[in-house]
């Protein structure tokens, strides 16, 4: 089999860079394909200076050569899709509508799925702090068998109509139970089948387009969304996505057979970041900003997770909520070398490290945890029993550097930056191909010869 797919995923919580790396992959690429997960997903990218979050199309769409497919893993927001299509027309990028293709088969996120997320998260005792997008309700359904697919959308009103009856009857019931207000089937055809107008020269049978492609000898990028720990199996289970975001879930989400599988990128940033509830084990405090707001100076060892926020500009590309931030876990990433198949690391953001540790003094890498009074390598997964965190062994690197985001090379790189990289190559096992050092599509050193 051709193997031409590059397969892009998240390394830790989420929001790694997956998006600029995914994009900038595809620059002489064929066909880029999502292929899990929702408008929960935020990718940011940056071309030739204009700045857009995508939540639904692949990154690769800015380069005019590429195809690109939402794969039958997806759960469609059809609403925020087609903004999205409307937002990269206005940026100049040509023919989106002919260019962007939907699998039949992936599934529809409807209003009710973001009515039953609200109402699911409103309940719970601890939450998960969703995305509200109505990921989990929209998966779950297609699991019971009574999700609304995008081809559903071709069928004729009075069998649409029938669908959506059965899709809410239960639904209904417990929206009304909890005074929420119920949908009406009637109103969901009618609204959808517009909807199916609009988007119906993008229907395709995804299965065939992929084919086509490997059979064509043809460059597909995959573009991973959510990550390694948000992995409904792999993850901080209830702290998860609704989804299987690892190779396996993303690879059959995109119609892509393993072995035309030809490099797998795990995506990682200089320091980590969370946004929702669950475990961190390297978290830093942080503070609200009315307390350090009437401090004279600005106490950069005291804050070190609100230096890190505002220097990476952390804050959700889909929700806007300020992530929770903390020093890179190498521990954990040695765990993700075999839930991902990682082949190379892309560790992004290695410019804003090189700032927080001018600013803080130091840099610090976890390369290890004590767990129950031992040191372990492996992330734990009984630590809701244990009620333990694995508590992180540090090494501490002086300073920090600058870096001109113009570098292209990698011996030019600072020594200190290469002294990191070596360090997290050596705890995780996975080398590192890639480095960002900026959030411009093109702001990435690729190692060829030096790994
Ligand atoms: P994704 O969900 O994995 O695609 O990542 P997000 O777009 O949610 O968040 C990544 C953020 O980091 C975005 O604001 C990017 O513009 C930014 N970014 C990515 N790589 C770099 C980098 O190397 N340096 C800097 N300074 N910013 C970066
Ligand atoms: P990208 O692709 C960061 C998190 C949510 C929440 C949990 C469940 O941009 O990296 P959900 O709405 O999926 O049911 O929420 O998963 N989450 C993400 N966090 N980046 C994402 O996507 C995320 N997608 C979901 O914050 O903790
Ligand atoms: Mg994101």
């Amino acid at each position: 089999m051709n193997k031409k797919v590059k397969v892009v995923l998240g390394g830790k919580w989420g929001d790694e860079g997956k998006g600029k790396i995914a994009s900038r992959e595809s620059k002489d690429a064929d066909f880029v394909i999502r292929g899990t997960g929702g408008a929960n997903a935020g990718h940011t990218i940056v071309f030739e200076g204009k700045k857009i979050a995508l939540h639904m199309v692949p990154g690769g769409i800015v380069y005019p050569q590429t195809k690109c497919l939402i794969g039958q893993g997806v759960v469609v927001d059809i609403p925020v899709l087609l903004e999205e299509i409307k937002a990269l027309e206005k940026m100049g990028v040509p023919d989106v509508k002919e260019r962007l293709k939907i699998s039949g088969r992936a599934h529809i996120v409807l209003p009710y799925h973001k009515a039953l997320d609200e109402l699911y998260e409103r309940s719970k005792k601890s939450p998960i702090g969703t995305t509200k997008r109505g990921i989990g309700p929209c998966y779950a359904d297609k699991d019971n068998r009574i999700g609304i697919r995008v081809y559903d959308l071709m069928l004729p009103r009075e069998k649409l109509l029938k669908k959506f009856k059965e899709a809410i009857l239960f639904h209904n019931t417990l929206l009304y139970a909890n005074n929420i207000g119920i949908f009406s089937a009637e109103d969901l055809t009618h609204e959808y089948k517009l909807y199916g107008e609009m988007l119906s020269s993008m229907i395709v049978n995804g299965d065939v387009l992929t084919r086509e492609a490997i059979e064509g000898n043809k460059k597909i990028v995959i573009e991973g969304a959510q990550a390694y720990r948000l992995d409904k199996d792999y993850g901080d289970y209830p702290n998860v996505t609704s989804s299987n975001c690892v190779t396996g879930g993303t690879l059959i989400g995109s119609h892509i057979p393993y072995s035309a599988v030809k490099e797998t990128i795990v995506v990682v940033k200089g320091y980590d970041t969370r946004v929702g509830n669950g475990p961190f084990p390297t978290e830093l405090k942080a503070y609200k900003k009315e307390d350090y707001l009437d401090k004279a100076i600005f106490d950069s060892k005291t804050f070190i997770g609100d230096l890190i926020r505002e220097m990476g500009h952390e804050y959700g590309a889909t929700t806007g909520r300020p992530r929770r931030t903390g020093w890179f876990d190498a521990v954990m990433l040695k765990s993700a070398k075999y839930a991902l198949g990682a082949d190379y690391l892309c560790i992004n953001h290695m410019d804003t490290l090189g700032k927080i540790g001018q600013e803080v003094g130091y840099i610090k890498i976890c390369t290890g945890y004590l767990y129950k009074g031992e040191e372990i390598d492996y992330y734990p997964d009984d630590i809701e029993i244990t009620e333990i965190e694995p508590e992180p062994i540090y090494t501490t690197i002086k300073g920090g550097w600058n870096v001109s985001s113009d570098v292209r090379n990698y011996n030019e790189l600072p020594k200190k930056m290469k002294k990191v990289i070596r360090l997290i190559e050596e705890t995780t096992g996975i080398p590192v191909k890639y480095i960002g050092i900026g959030p411009d599509n093109d702001d990435l050193v690729v190692r060829y010869n030096e790994i």
